[in-house]
C-alpha cells in the first residue's frame, strides 16, 4: 500500500518506519524541516529502543521517505493523521489545532480513491467534524478512525504486534467498505497473525482509546490511593498489589504504586475526556477521573514532604540527588514527568538539586536550567543529604548501596518507584523509605 503519515513525531515516525518495514511504501510528512531532514538521514528525534535500527533499515529499503512537501501526498492512497493533541494551555481540553492543520494541508491533494485515517487521540466527535471539514472543501475521500495504543519504550513492538486493531468506520456502507479495504490491506500481516480486530463507528473508536487510557490511569491511582492507606496503617502496598493481582479479573499489571503517572498521554487524556463529558452534558459520568488526577498529583507532593522531613524540615543548604527525569524508563520524554515535577519543586523551595537521567539529561538541561545535571548516579549523589529514585531505569535499580554510600553525605534513600530491596539498602547502612511500604 502507499501510505503517508501526516506528522512525524513519536507516533508518526514510529508508525512510518514500522509500516515501511512490513512492505508498504511510506512517505512521512511534517511541517518541521529539521525533523524531516534528521529522519531522512536516519537520525531519530527521540529516544526509543530499537528505533534507530528500524529507521535505518526502512530507509535502506527505499520504501520510506520523508518530506515537508504535502503535494507529494497526491501519489499515495492512505493518509494517516498522526499529529499530537496536547492539553490546551488554558483549559483541560485537547488542542486540535494540529489535527485541523493536518487535514487542511492534505485537502488540496486528496483524490476520490484516497482514504484519510485518524490515529491521533481525539475527543469523541472529532472524526464527525473532520468529515464535515472534508465535505465542505469538496473532498469525497472517506475517513476512518484507527486509534493507536503504543507505549513509549515499546513503541515498535506495540505498532507491529498490537494487542488489537480498532476500526471506526463511516456510517455509509459504500464509504465504510472503501475505508475497510484500505485498512485491511495496511494491516494484512497483522490480521493474518490473528491480531483481534474490533470494528465500530467513529464515536466508538474514539472512545476506545480514551477509555483504555483512563482505565490505566485509574488502575495506577487506585493502587496509589491504597498506598496512602498503607502509610497510615503499616501495611505493604506491594504485597497487596501482588495478592489482588493474582485474581485474573484484576491482573497484576499497572498496579505499581509510586509517584504516579506522567507523560504526554495519560494526564492530558483523562482531562480531555472529562472536559468532553462536560460538553456532552455527562460531567458526573467521569467525575471519578478528577479524583484519579488528584490522587496522582498528591503522590508527587507527598514525596516533596517526605524529602523535607528527611532533611529535618528545611531545604536550605541541602543537596538532593534526583535519579531519573524521564516520565518512565527507556524514554527521554519529560512531558508531565513526576520526577521532574518533584525535582523542580524541591529546587523552587531552595534545595540544591542535582538530576541525572540516562536519556533525558540534555532535555533537562535545556528545559530546566535551574536544575544541575550530573553524568550518572554517583556524580549526582556525591555529597547528597538525601537521594531520590524517581524513574526506575535498570541502572538505578541495579545500584550498589555499599558503593553509593561511599559518595553520599547522608545515606538516606527515598525510593519513589518501590524498586529497591529495602533489606539490602538498610543492611548497607541506609535509611530507606518507599511508597506505601513500611
Ligand atoms: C500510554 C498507554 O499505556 C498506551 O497504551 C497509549 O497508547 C499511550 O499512553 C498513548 O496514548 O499514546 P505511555 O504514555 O507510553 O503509554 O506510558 P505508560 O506505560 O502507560 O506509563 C504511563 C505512566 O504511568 C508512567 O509515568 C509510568 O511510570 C506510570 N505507571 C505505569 C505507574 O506509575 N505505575 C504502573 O503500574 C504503571
Amino acid at each position: 500500500m502507499r501510505i503517508t503519515t501526516v506528522g512525524c513525531g513519536y507516533l508518526g515516525a514510529v508508525y512510518a518506519a514500522s509500516m515501511a518495514s512490513i512492505g508498504h511504501e511510506v512517505l512521512g510528512l511534517d511541517v518541521d524541516q529539521k525533523k524531516i531532514d534528521n529522519l531522512a538521514a536516519g537520525i531519530p528525534p527521540f529516544h526509543e529502543p530499537g528505533f534507530d535500527e528500524l529507521l535505518r533499515e526502512a530507509l535502506d529499503t527505499g520504501r520510506l521517505t520523508f518530506s515537508t512537501d504535502y503535494s507529494l501526498a497526491a501519489d499515495y492512497e492512505a493518509h494517516v493523521i498522526c499529529v499530537g493533541t496536547p492539553q490546551q494551555v488554558d483549559s483541560a481540553r485537547a488542542d486540535l489545532t494540529y489535527v485541523h492543520a493536518a487535514v487542511d494541508s492534505l485537502i488540496p491533494h486528496l483524490q476520490d480513491h484516497h482514504v484519510v485515517l485518524g490515529r491521533s487521540t481525539v475527543p469523541v466527535g472529532t472524526a464527525e467534524a473532520l468529515v464535515q471539514r472534508l465535505r465542505d472543501a469538496g473532498v469525497k475521500s472517506p475517513l476512518a478512525w484507527n486509534p493507536e495504543f503504543l507505549r513509549e519504550g515499546f513503541a515498535i513492538e506495540d505498532t507491529l504486534r498490537p494487542d488489537r486493531i480498532v476500526y471506526g468506520l463511516p456510517e455509509d456502507p459504500a464509504e465504510a467498505a472503501r475505508a475497510r479495504k484500505v485498512l485491511d490491506g495496511m494491516y494484512a500481516t497483522m490480521l493474518e497473525a490473528d491480531t483481534p480486530l474490533v470494528v465500530g463507528n467513529y464515536a466508538t473508536a474514539e472512545l476506545v482509546k480514551v477509555s483504555a487510557n483512563s482505565f490505566l490511569a485509574t488502575k495506577i491511582s487506585f493502587i496509589n490511593a491504597v498506598a496512602e492507606v498503607c502509610e497510615a496503617t503499616g501495611a505493604d502496598v506491594s504485597v497487596i498489589a501482588e495478592a489482588i493481582g493474582l485474581d485474573d479479573r484484576i491482573g497484576p499489571k499497572f498496579l505499581r504504586a509510586g509517584i504516579g503517572f506522567g507523560g504526554g498521554c495519560l494526564p492530558k487524556d483523562i482531562r480531555a475526556f472529562m472536559a468532553r463529558a462536560g460538553e456532552l452534558g455527562v460531567t458526573e459520568a467521569l467525575a471519578f477521573l478528577r479524583e484519579v488526577d488528584h490522587v496522582n498529583n498528591r503522590r508527587r507532593d507527598h514525596v516533596v514532604n517526605m524529602t523535607r522531613k528527611a532533611l529535618g524540615g528545611s531545604f536550605t543548604d541541602k543537596r538532593i540527588a534526583v535519579l531519573g527525569a524521564a516520565f518512565k524508563p527507556n524514554s527521554d520524554d519529560t512531558r508531565q514527568s513526576p520526577a521532574l515535577y518533584i525535582a523542580s519543586k524541591l529546587s523552587g523551595r531552595g534545595a540544591d538539586v542535582v538530576v541525572t537521567d540516562p536519556a533525558a539529561n540534555s532535555r533537562v538541561h535545556a528545559e530546566r536550567p535551574n536544575l544541575a545535571v550530573a553524568e550518572d548516579a554517583y556524580a549526582a549523589a556525591t555529597g547528597a543529604d538525601v537521594v531520590l529514585l524517581l524513574t526506575e531505569w535498570d541502572e538505578f535499580k541495579q545500584l550498589d548501596p555499599v558503593k553509593l554510600r561511599e559518595v553520599v553525605g547522608t545515606p538516606h534513600m527515598i525510593d519513589g518507584r518501590n524498586v529497591l530491596d529495602p533489606a539490602q539498602w538498610r543492611e548497607a547502612g541506609w535509611t530507606y523509605q518507599s511508597m506505601g511500604r513500611p
